[in-house]
């Protein structure tokens, strides 16, 4: 084998297109989701009442999703070889989550208002499943499986208030 049969590594395979286009959905959701695992935890430590602790666990479960979910979408980014802004100041410009409550609550008012501010990422994650439905669907699939995750977590959380 002569070194003429090495050969280079190819070029991406995806477009610049297709990557701006990916950022353009994913950085939102990135954005919301490290707001949430922030809002999260002060929610986590300051909830009180009957259903402290089942309330206080899930919203550990919820960080720890937000997070995982946070470090997909934003490598799909980076793996397509784009770079994101996900800087403390960018992310609390950025959010559309509704501010919390300063202070303890009473469960009932903590699961209202987590459920509130996943309700917001919801509707930038499912926009981006929206748009990427045209631009490139493994990265519509990181949006569907977040999604999907996010709105369990939603589910959990507002049994504890649901009639
Ligand atoms: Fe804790």
């Amino acid at each position: 084998m002569s070194s003429t049969d090495i050969q280079a590594p190819s070029d991406l395979a995806t477009t610049s297109e297709i990557a701006a286009g990916v950022a353009q959905f994913l950085t939102p959701v990135v954005h919301e989701l490290e707001a949430l695992v922030v809002n999260g935890k002060q929610a986590h430590w300051h909830v009180r009442g009957g259903s402290f602790a089942g309330v206080h666990e899930l919203l550990d479960d919820l960080v720890a999703h937000a997070q995982d979910f946070s470090d997909t979408a934003a490598e799909r980014v980076v793996a397509l070889g784009l770079p994101l802004d996900a800087r403390l100041e960018t992310v609390a410009a950025k959010a559309t989550l509704p501010t919390l409550s300063d202070g303890f609550q009473p469960y009932q008012r903590t699961v209202a208002e987590v459920v509130a501010q996943i309700d917001a990422a919801l509707v930038t994650i499912r926009a981006a499943i929206q748009g990427l439905d045209d631009i490139d669907l493994s990265s519509q699939d990181v949006a569907i499986e977040i999604e999907r995750g996010l709105t369990k977590d939603r589910w959990l959380l507002q049994a504890h208030v649901a009639a």
